[in-house]
């Protein structure tokens, strides 16, 4: 017996940085997935295969996630692990993933993946609700990054647009957008620990220009909210442009980035960093009209791809 599950991707449409000091963020997922394949196998091991590696552990000593070699893996042990205790099977577990997302530069793939083996694992014995896939997802996410916020997780399971604050969680922004988004990728691997590490330490430096940026991005959230239900495109790509300049302010561009929104700019509604920064992804908005010169344009200088959101979130299949 096989047992599928897949999730998608998401991106960041404004307040990334500014959501860990308490400012709301707009988040989506998009149209692109990971997909987990579980079946039981007779050799007592937990194994993972995946386009980025392949990764064993025995089921009987199953204490040992220290000794993940690879640790973007860890947290699909530790969901295995959960799995194979809380139901004393006899048997070990494979998983096979399939990713569309690429890895490591601000698109939720690590969230999507987990989701996605919380859902396929548990679905070899009783399938999961939502909720109940969501709890383990960010638990086994916080096996390698503790302060993870759950927020990619959530948009990942749930799906569709949706904005976020420490304070109230998640509320889905009502609208009939049917956005589309060019998602050029940096080729600058990052690591979102560093960058909110890096963040903190210029807030602390900069107190005051720091609580200004912050009202500047509360303005900028509240009229793209207002603006999503709109659905007024000229409006929401020069937030995007705005919130691209406050998010260079707190240091987290690089030249490279810079250069694709430059770019994206003469042909697209705006475009901002997606994401922790320091590479990863930039987004540009765009529709039927500018999409086509958006992407030629890009093109000639990163790898981009076009995305809509995704109103799925996990899909049994
Ligand atoms: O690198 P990403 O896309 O996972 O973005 C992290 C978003 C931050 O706001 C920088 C951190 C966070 O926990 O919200």
């Amino acid at each position: 017996m096989k047992s599928v599950a897949s999730a998608p991707g998401k991106i960041i449409l404004f307040g990334e940085h500014f959501v860990v000091y308490g400012i709301k963020a707009v988040l989506c997922s998009i149209d692109k997935r990971i997909t987990s394949t579980s079946q039981f196998v007779d050799e007592r091991v937990i194994r993972i295969r995946s386009s980025l590696g392949e990764s064993e552990m025995s089921i009987d000593s199953l204490d040992n996630l220290e000794k993940v070699q690879q640790r973007f893996m860890k947290p699909f042990f530790y969901i295995a692990q959960k799995a194979i205790k809380e139901n004393s099977t006899k048997y070990g577990i494979e998983i096979v993933l399939e990713s569309e997302i690429p890895p490591g530069v601000g698109l939720g793939s690590s969230s999507a993946a987990c989701v996605a083996v919380t859902a396929s694992v548990n679905g070899l014995f009783c399938k999961l609700s939502k909720d109940e896939v969501v709890k383990i997802a960010i638990q086994a996410e916080r096996s390698i990054f503790e302060q993870n916020s759950g927020a990619d997780s959530s948009v990942s399971t749930f799906g569709g647009l949706v904005s976020y604050d420490l304070k109230n969680g998640f509320e889905n922004i009502l609208s009939k957008n049917d956005l589309s988004f060019i998602i050029s990728n940096s080729a600058q691997a990052h690591n979102t620990q560093d960058v909110v590490r890096q963040v903190r330490k210029f807030k602390e430096e900069n107190e005051d220009l720091f609580s200004k940026l912050c009202r500047e991005e509360t303005s900028i959230v509240n009229n793209a909210i207002e603006s999503l239900k709109e659905n007024n495109l000229n409006k929401l790509g020069s937030l995007m442009l705005k919130n691209h300049d406050l998010l260079k302010q707190i240091g987290i561009s690089t030249e490279k980035i810079d250069l694709l929104v430059q770019e994206a700019k003469k042909t697209s509604y705006g475009a901002k960093i997606t994401g922790a920064g320091g590479g990863g992804c930039v987004i540009s908005l765009v529709d039927n009209s500018n999409s086509k010169d958006t992407l030629d344009n890009l093109r000639k200088i990163s790898d981009c791809f076009v995305t809509k959101i995704d109103y799925n979130g996990l899909r049994y299949s």
